[in-house]
């Protein structure tokens, strides 16, 4: 089977690395952002942009609020992609989770060395001195109408610590994620439109400097052309189906 050679090559690989975005997370609930009932449905991304939290921070935050209760208010649990993803790095054939997503999910299911490429909801940044802290408390004082927070050290807007539209990405997680590419032998791309620069620039990255790619997806992505394993399946079921057999 697909899985079962999937597994033959990590497990002979050098060095492997994953590109995930929020099809490993709808089967705990979260939606993604393209497919119908995705998060783009029901939210204008316009109204997510860097631009429009510094000129309207208090309807920016309000907004912000919503959507994190609608999306991430429910208990959410690393479901079996996470699980499997977990697994095949304690099996020491996976060494990097690179991720679009932004609920940590990967390291609540055991992934170790993870590279949040969009940040993460569960913290704010000062947007004056870069001080990060829990957003939940954040959260709660939007709710009670203190918008926008701000810094109690420096008086700057808290912006969520994720990667707003009009934003460039973390520096650091970038170049992580761009080197993991580069050194993968096999690189595994899972539930990812693969349509969002510069995340979706990593699978052809990591092809040209001599990985196969995998690609596990319900549907066609921008790089089946190069894709050498192209799995349209569901990730809960094709990536324990893999790490079952490593
Ligand atoms: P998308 O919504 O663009 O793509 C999710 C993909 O996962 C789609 O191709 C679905 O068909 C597929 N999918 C959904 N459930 C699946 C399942 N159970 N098994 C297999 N495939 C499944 O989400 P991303 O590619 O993550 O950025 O979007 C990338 C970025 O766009 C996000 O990080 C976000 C958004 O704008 C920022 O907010 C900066
Ligand atoms: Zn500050």
């Amino acid at each position: 089977s697909a899985a079962a050679e999937v597994a033959r090559m990590l497990a002979a690989a050098d060095s492997a690395a994953a590109l995930t975005g929020a099809g490993v997370s709808t089967a705990s609930g979260i939606p993604d952002f393209r497919s119908e009932g995705g998060i783009w449905d029901e939210f204008d991304p316009s109204e997510f942009r860097y631009a429009r939290f510094r000129s309207d921070p208090d309807g920016f935050w309000e907004r912000r609020v919503e959507m994190h209760a609608a999306v991430y208010g429910g208990d959410i649990e690393p479901n079996a992609a996470h699980e499997a993803l977990g697994t095949l790095e304690q099996a020491g054939v996976l060494d990097t989770v690179v991720t679009q997503n932004i609920d940590g999910l990967h390291q609540a299911a055991g992934s170790e060395t993870v590279v949040e490429l969009h940040g993460n909801a569960d913290r704010v940044i000062c947007d004056g001195c870069g001080q990060q802290q829990r957003a939940a408390p954040v959260h709660e004082r939007v709710v009670d109408g203190d918008v926008p927070p701000r810094c109690s050290d420096c008086e700057g807007l808290l912006k969520p610590d994720v990667v707003l539209f009009g934003e460039s990405l973390p520096q650091t997680a970038l170049q992580r994620a761009r080197e993991s590419a580069r050194e993968a032998d096999i690189f595994l791309a899972a539930g990812s439109s693969l349509s969002v620069q510069p995340a979706s620039s990593l699978p052809r990255t990591a092809v040209r400097t001599g990985a196969t790619l995998v690609v596990v997806n319900l549907e066609e992505t921008p790089v089946s052309d190069i894709t050498e394993y192209e799995l349209l399946a569901d990730v809960t079921e094709m990536l324990p189906a893999i790490a079952d057999r490593v």
